[in-house]
């Protein structure tokens, strides 16, 4: 009696099993803030990163960060992930890794942040752009790198970097800021007098010859297909917009400063009912800050912030509900619905920041986010 029992619970207690797995395997909600699982059950190590919609699928970039427990420095690049829904991640593996030559700036060490790979039509390329920072020298460098490749999910071919436009001023800088004052490199940092420099271009003037700093980046391309790299210069007091040169791989010598002496980074660009918006940070490193909205009628300007996007507690407001924006995607398909993407960054283990994806939601006019534990894409308007 017994045995038979058994007989009959196996059965039923493998078909249990095999639903449950199954159903734990495919991801049906967006989760911000979980460990979010790919194709092979583990985190997408995908940060700070951007998403390129081509053929139909999602490639999602990002920093693979190296787990806490790894030392293999060699393992480390730009990670690459593909969707069709949003939701399930297959791991693609490096798009472009370091390389293990002296000779080279993208040597095992050096920093990469920040990815994002745009598409070029008139040469068929997928071009990458990135901060790079040198090998041992912290955050002193503010490069960009730039690198390309025939197949969208790689190997890219890494090119350069460089501090763009050097010896180029910006668009909008006035005559009487080009000639420097007298004792402004002596300046207290952060005095009322620095910022005021500041604005006046201080450091436009500084790295004038050299090129200026780019550091958190992101690029847009117009619906004409022109180009723009998007970086945090100035010591991370003013953002760049930059235009790209035709085949993406270099800058022309237009470029606009953005909200000069405002200290913004992680700048995330869409355009939505006839206006450019443009998410940001402050300058807290690691630790999130309260985010930040501007808007503008033209990509080059004027932009005018308007205020903090976060439609939480005052608690969550304060600290973008525990993210950094990284890259405002819109959805295929749909008119009018864009996805927020943050990181929540764990500095200990970078590897395993967590993403924060919420709904791009209209109030009075503007975009917002709200906090959601977990929610579903496909009741995106
Ligand atoms: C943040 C920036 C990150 C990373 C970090 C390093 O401000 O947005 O991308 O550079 O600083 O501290």
């Amino acid at each position: 009696m017994k045995k038979k029992h058994q007989l009959l619970f196996l059965p039923l207690f493998l078909l249990f099993f095999c639903i449950s797995a199954n159903s734990q395997d495919l991801v049906n909600s967006i989760k911000p803030g979980q460990i979010w699982p790919d194709n092979q059950g583990k985190h997408i190590n995908a940060h700070g990163g951007g998403i390129l919609y081509y053929n139909n699928t999602y490639y999602w970039f990002g920093e693979s960060r190296l787990p806490k427990t790894e030392k293999d420095k060699s393992n480390y690049g730009v990670s690459c992930y593909s969707s069709k829904d949003l939701l399930n991640w297959k791991n693609e593996g490096l798009a472009l890794r370091v390389i293990n030559d002296t000779a080279s700036l993208l040597l095992p060490g050096c920093v990469i942040e920040r990815p994002k790979v745009i598409f070029n039509k008139k040469t068929g390329k997928f071009v990458m752009w990135f901060h790079h920072e040198l090998k041992g020298q912290g955050y002193k460098a503010a490069m960009t790198g730039v690198a390309i490749s025939d197949n969208i999910t790689g190997p890219y071919k890494y090119i350069r970097s460089l501090r763009p436009n050097a010896g180029v001023w910006p668009k909008n800088f006035p005559e009487e800021f080009k000639k420097a004052k007298e004792g402004e490199e002596s300046l207290k940092s952060w005095s009322k007098e620095w910022v005021e420099a500041v604005k006046e271009g201080l450091f436009v003037r500084r790295d004038f010859e050299g090129g200026q700093m780019a550091r958190d980046m992101t690029l847009y391309v117009e619906k004409n297909g022109k180009a723009y790299h998007v970086h945090s210069s100035e010591e991370n007091m003013t953002l760049h917009f930059s235009e790209l040169a035709d085949d993406y791989l270099d800058f022309t010598e237009t470029y606009v400063r953005v909200l000069p002496g405002d200290s913004n980074e992680a700048p995330a660009i869409f355009f939505a009912k006839g206006k450019y918006y443009m998410f940001t940070s402050g300058t807290t490193g690691w630790k999130p800050n309260p985010g930040r909205l501007a808007v503008a009628p033209k990509l080059l300007g004027e932009w005018k912030t308007v205020g903090n996007p976060c439609r939480g507690t005052e608690d969550e407001n304060k600290i973008t509900f525990g993210s950094q924006s990284t890259h405002i995607l819109p959805v295929e398909g749909k008119k009018n619905a864009f996805i927020y993407m943050g990181d929540r960054w764990i500095p200990d283990n970078l590897a395993d920041s967590r993403h924060i994806w919420l709904p791009i939601e209209w109030e009075d006019g503007l975009p917002v986010i709200k906090w959601y534990k977990g929610w579903d894409i496909t009741n995106l308007k």
